[in-house]
């Protein structure tokens, strides 16, 4: 006995890097409608969009961190939650060297540290796909692997949607980056008289056979995403497979 007081080092937050197998497939809508969830569980939500381009003053619409802080309700200063922002609506690394940047993945994680010493949950958005560089020798994929996150990935139940989730997959586990699940959100409302919903079983069914990882979804098409996100991001919190999705979190908390 040493008599010294035992101290324990504070436990890691729950969290995870939102990716995509593109663009515009629904990481925000997801990561948001999540911190929506997780806050009706009684968490307080830490949010990050560490590189956002087509963004700033008199850009039409709100940005993905300003969507991101209304669904975490997160009163993080910007320069934690995102500490790079170009107005340019270019990739990541062509906006940075338009506006003459040179973005930090040190920076990025400690401002990661920071928000994670400060909230039980974290969630953070990646800029397009895996692959997108953001400085000359890191891309996404090498910043999730230094904030050392799980991912959740997301990606499109159209046809085309399981060789990009599937291609997606792999340059993760060439890496051996823990996906926790993957995400299949609708961006179109169901076609009448169409064979669409065969489509759309066939790709779950695929991807669920060939992954090896939860398949989550497909989330519903909501109109409300287009005519209201704050109500749209609300409603789709409430969806099944966006309660999935925190219980894998939680389960996952290391
Ligand atoms: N399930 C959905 N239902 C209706 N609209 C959606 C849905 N998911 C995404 N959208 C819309 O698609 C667009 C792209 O979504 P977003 O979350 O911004 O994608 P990303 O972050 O991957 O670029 C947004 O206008 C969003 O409102
Ligand atoms: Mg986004």
């Amino acid at each position: 006995m040493t008599g010294l007081p035992s101290s324990s080092p504070p436990r890691p937050p729950r969290g995870c890097f939102v990716t995509g197998t593109d663009t515009g497939v629904g990481k925000t809508v997801v990561t948001a409608a999540l911190a929506v969830c997780l806050r009706r569980r009684g968490l307080s939500v830490g949010v990050m969009k560490p590189v956002e381009t087509g963004c700033g003053a008199g850009l039409p619409g709100p940005s993905d961190a300003d969507r991101l802080r209304a669904g975490a309700a997160c009163d993080a200063p910007m320069d934690l939650l995102s500490p790079y922002r170009f107005a340019a609506p270019l990739a990541p690394l062509a906006a940075a060297r338009q506006a003459g940047v040179v973005v930090s993945v040190d920076r990025i994680v400690q401002a990661y540290r920071r928000l994670a010493a400060r909230y039980p949950a974290i969630l953070v958005e990646g800029a397009g796909g895996l692959l997108v560089p953001l400085t000359d020798r890191d891309d996404v994929r090498d910043l999730i692997e230094r904030l050392a996150l799980p991912v959740v990935l997301v990606g499109r139940c159209a046809l085309g949607g399981v060789n990009h989730a599937l291609l997606t997959i792999e340059a993760l586990r060439a890496r051996g980056i823990p996906l926790l699940a993957l995400v299949l959100n609708r961006q179109a409302p169901y076609r009448a008289a169409s064979d669409e919903a065969v489509q759309l079983a066939s790709t779950v069914e695929l991807l669920k056979e060939r992954n090896g990882v939860p398949v989550i979804g497909p989330l519903p098409y909501l109109d409300s995403l287009a005519v209201m996100e704050r109500e749209g991001v609300s409603e789709l919190s409430r969806d099944p497979g966006i309660e999935a999705l925190a219980d894998l979190l939680n389960r996952a908390r290391p």
